[in-house]
């Protein structure tokens, strides 16, 4: 039974990770979010805290509100033509929402990583891990800039492996390759959060694996969300796991709590493949 295997997994991951929620700070939360395109409600009323330094993974069926819901984090959401948006994120204690904010500079702060990796096909490895600071940074030194992309390679366990070419096209890199190079371009910003929109769902076994190795290395210095339809995967790397259900927060809590415990039916039902 899924439901039982799933539930062993994290057992054993709990070991490794096992870090109470109780014990960390929130560094993000929402409040009576809710989302539209064009008077069609996708989230409705969701309150979610996310803690500092930790891997959150957020579930849910496909078209359940998922990738709005990061898009709203890292306020990509009011981009969309015909997109509202009410309640309130707090990042930090200050609403992102707030006159006050600039997105442009949240979006360095609250990093957002898609599906399908994007390298921006015209541009070497090396501008790529740049490209998010020329927005908003003056880089003037070349060995600044050398040692920001070492840097940020390096964090997203890349080097090795680009450290010879750094002048070729993104193009040139396998799918994992292209993805840790989009994570490189994220971190080269310092952002404290990390959004992953299901970042292996295009990825075979081996480079999935790197990125979750590499996600759980950087969970000590990032607070990393990921969207996932990858339960063992889930059940794998997070600390915390938010299930949505048609644009619906359901519950959310220690992964061990959900995939062991869960508090609502929905969530078992959903756990235990009764539904896609
Ligand atoms: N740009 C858009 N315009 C209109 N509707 C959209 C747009 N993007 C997503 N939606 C709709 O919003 C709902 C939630 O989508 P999404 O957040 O992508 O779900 P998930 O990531 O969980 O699969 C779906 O019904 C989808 O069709
Ligand atoms: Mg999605």
């Amino acid at each position: 039974m899924q439901f039982q295997f799933l539930s062993a997994i994290v057992s054993t991951n709990n070991e490794t990770i096992g870090n109470p929620m109780s014990d960390r700070q929130v560094i993000l939360r929402t409040e009576s979010l809710s989302a539209s395109f064009e008077n069609k409600k996708i989230l409705n009323d969701i309150n979610l805290e996310i803690s500092k330094r930790n891997i959150m993974a957020i579930i849910g069926p496909s078209g359940c509100g998922k990738s709005t819901l990061l898009r709203c984090i890292n306020r990509m959401h009011e981009l969309i033509y015909g997109s509202t948006l009410s309640g309130r994120i707090y990042f930090e204690n200050k609403n992102i929402y707030d006159k006050s904010v600039d997105p442009i500079l949240l979006r360095r702060r609250i990093g957002l990583v898609f599906q399908k990796p994007n390298p921006f096909p015209s541009m070497s490895i090396k501008d790529n891990v740049l490209s998010g600071l020329w927005l908003t940074q003056k880089i003037n030194k070349k060995t600044d800039s050398d040692h920001l992309v070492e840097n940020a390679l390096q964090q997203a366990v890349l080097w090795d492996e680009v450290k010879d070419r750094l002048d070729d096209s993104s193009l040139s890199l396998s799918g994992g390759q292209q993805q840790r190079l989009c994570i490189a371009r994220a971190l080269a910003s310092k952002p404290d959060v990390l959004l992953l929109d299901e970042p292996c769902s295009s990825l075979d076994p081996i480079a999935t694996q790197r990125i979750e190795s590499l996600l759980l290395s950087l969970k000590n210095t990032y607070t990393i969300v990921i969207v996932t339809h990858n339960m063992r995967q889930a059940a794998r790397i997070s600390n915390t796991t938010a299930f949505l259900l048609s644009g619906r927060l359901i519950e959310y809590g220690e992964t061990t709590h959900i995939f062991t415990s869960p508090q609502e039916t929905q969530t078992e039902d959903y756990l235990s493949g009764h539904f896609d």
